[in-house]
């Protein structure tokens, strides 16, 4: 129970970057991660495991990636949450952040227990910003 898993959509390799920073910060706190792609993930793999990352950019119009991204979040809707750790992350460009905010309220409307807000982060992850994916992974594993 205490394997980590990172699910994740990316188009451009942003949000991959992120998941990739986060699972450093996972690693360092001793524990093992696997970072799987969401067209390789399902639902009873959330199952398993206590902690959870989930990440997507923001897309279409401030939504989660419709055609893999999307559907994946939906399957989540009937998983017995109430033990289990959410960390939320994605890219975006142009916006405010607002498809994070509603994939948060989301997730909690599920029965989520989030161990921070969402974390966002503008087009590619950079400096500072990888160092606060780290951090993300760190807290997620010590909630
Ligand atoms: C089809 C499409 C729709 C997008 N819609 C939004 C949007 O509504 N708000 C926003 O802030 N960024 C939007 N973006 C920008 C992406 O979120 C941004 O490029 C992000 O870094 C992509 O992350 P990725 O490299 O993980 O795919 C959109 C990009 C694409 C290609």
């Amino acid at each position: 129970m205490d394997k980590v898993l990172i699910v994740y959509w990316s188009g451009t390799g942003n949000t991959e970057a992120m998941a990739n920073a986060i699972a450093k910060g996972i690693e360092s706190e001793g524990k093992e991660v696997d970072i799987v792609p969401v067209d390789s993930a399902n639902e009873d793999m959330i199952k398993e495991v206590t902690y959870v990352a989930l990440g997507c950019p923001s897309m279409g119009v401030e939504s989660l990636e419709e055609d893999e991204m999307e559907p994946f979040v939906e399957s989540l809707k009937n998983i017995d949450w109430s033990d289990k750790k959410l960390a939320l992350f994605g890219s975006y460009d142009w916006g405010d952040g607002e498809w994070m905010r509603n994939w948060k309220d989301r997730m909690e409307s599920y029965g989520a227990k989030l161990v921070a807000d969402g974390l966002i982060v503008n087009l590619e992850p950079q400096g500072e910003e990888l160092d606060n994916c780290t951090e993300l992974g760190k807290t997620l594993v010590n909630a």
